[in-house]
């Protein structure tokens, strides 16, 4: 199974790809992560990237398909992207890429959530610096404050979550990235969840709509 989370920036994607990659056993994959991993290791791309995600603003999509394939060569399991496709230009070389290994994507799965929800909600993330445990001071804080319940590493603010750049990050999303859905609809494998409810409860849901629809 192939599947694909789509939504605002803020809307859970990550939350649920960690829950949904453990329980459906697919190799999860989030650009973003993959972006800060190599902004901190200070590696080519990380350089390439970097002005991009401080500023809010999406890396170009050849550079973005070239670090998935480049992931993908060897992976056998079942894919779970996060923030991925981005464009309908992305979605389309990933199609191609699918076409050429025999694959497709089972789902794509919309986390339904309201702007002012997301910006609420990113002001107060808060993400493990070794794990990436994703916390929210708010909603779902740490035991022991500044530090991560699972490794007990430092949480940090994420560079792209102040204020100025959610709202551009938001702008993005709204031009870029959300003409995603009708390209989805069109393909007829689209699958809106409400993403406002407890994590466990959207988790739940999006396990109910594979369920009835992915064979
Ligand atoms: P990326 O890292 O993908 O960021 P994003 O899309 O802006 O999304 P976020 O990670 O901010 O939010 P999320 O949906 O994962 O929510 P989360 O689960 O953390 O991309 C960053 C940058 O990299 C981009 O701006 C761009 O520059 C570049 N980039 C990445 N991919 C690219 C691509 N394909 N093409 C081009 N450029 C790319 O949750 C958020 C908060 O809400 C947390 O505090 C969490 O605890 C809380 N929360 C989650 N679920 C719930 C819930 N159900 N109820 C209450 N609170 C909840
Ligand atoms: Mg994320």
């Amino acid at each position: 199974m192939n599947l694909v989370l789509l939504g605002y920036p803020g809307s859970g994607k990550g939350t649920q790809a960690k829950i949904l990659s453990g329980k459906f056993s697919l190799f999860h994959i989030s650009t973003g992560d993959i972006f800060r991993e190599a902004i901190a290791a200070k590696t080519q791309i990380g350089v390439e990237v970097s002005g991009y995600l401080s500023a809010g603003r999406l890396v170009p999509d050849k550079l973005v398909l070239e670090v998935i394939k480049t992931r993908l060569a060897k992976e056998t399991r079942g894919l779970l992207f996060d923030g991925f496709p981005r464009t309908v230009d992305q979605a389309q070389g990933l199609d191609d890429y699918f076409a050429s290994r025999g694959q497709c994507i089972d789902a794509v799965v919309f986390l339904d959530v309201d702007e002012e929800s997301v910006v609420g909600r990113l002001g107060s993330r808060r993400t493990c610096s070794k794990c990436l445990k994703i916390y929210n001071l708010l909603t779902s804080p740490p035991a022991k404050e500044g530090l991560c319940d699972s490794c007990g590493a430092k949480l940090m603010l994420r560079e792209d979550d102040n204020p100025d750049v959610i709202r551009r990050r938001i702008g993005v999303y709204k031009d870029q990235t959300e003409p995603l859905a009708a390209y989805y609809k069109g393909l007829g494998n689209f699958y809106p969840v409400k993403g406002g409810q407890d994590p466990e409860i959207v988790a739940a849901e999006i396990a109910a709509v594979l369920k009835n629809n992915v064979k």
